[in-house]
């Protein structure tokens, strides 16, 4: 039988955790002064968002959108459905999403589609890790923690059919054959 194998760490907490910190004081200094609403793409990005705003010392408004494809082959056209939508109304502000990766950047492109009509004063992202060998669509990218292989990743929110999330580093894995 084959099993599920955690391989090696690529990210420890304590990198994880300089690194928010970097990000979360550049998104400080820029957005001095702004009315700045970050938004989380659930569920990967929870713990990300979370550990984020706490790395923020500016004012900030948080919010989450959940999302889901359409079906199983949806995920290549990156056609989405908004499951849950943003509390928050975000035209005239700034809105910064956050995402815990990017791959293909379908999702991505769809979703700042969506959001751009809504008005906001500015729309950037924000992702801890980037797997630009995967890129098909570049949504643009402000800030992002980490660029990395094309390898299968668990932890801080990445899954394995919904587990793995709350390990506190990024490993590899090896999916069962
Ligand atoms: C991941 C990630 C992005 C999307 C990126 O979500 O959080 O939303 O995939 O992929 P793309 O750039 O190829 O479009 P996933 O669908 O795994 O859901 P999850 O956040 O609930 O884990």
């Amino acid at each position: 039988m084959s099993t599920e194998e955690l391989g090696d760490v690529l990210f420890s907490s304590e990198q994880i955790d300089a690194r928010v910190r970097e990000l979360g004081a550049a998104i400080s200094r820029d957005y001095a002064g702004r009315d700045l609403v970050i938004a989380g793409v659930l569920r990967g990005a929870a713990f990300f968002l979370i550990d984020l705003a706490r790395a923020i010392s500016i004012p900030v408004a948080l919010d989450f959108m959940a999302i889901s494809s359409y079906g199983p082959s949806s995920k290549a056209s990156g056609v989405v459905r908004i499951v849950k939508d943003l509390e928050e109304e975000i035209a005239g502000r700034d809105l910064l999403v956050v995402e815990d990766i990017v791959d293909t950047g379908l999702t991505l492109g769809y979703l700042l589609r969506i959001l751009r009509e809504r008005g906001p004063a500015s729309l950037r992202v924000c992702t801890l890790l980037d797997r630009a060998v995967r890129r098909i669509v570049e949504p643009p990218i402000a800030y992002r923690g980490f660029v990395v292989p094309d390898t299968f990743l668990v932890g801080y929110g990445l899954d394995y059919r919904q587990r793995y999330r709350n390990l506190p580093f990024i490993a590899l894995f090896k999916p069962p054959a």
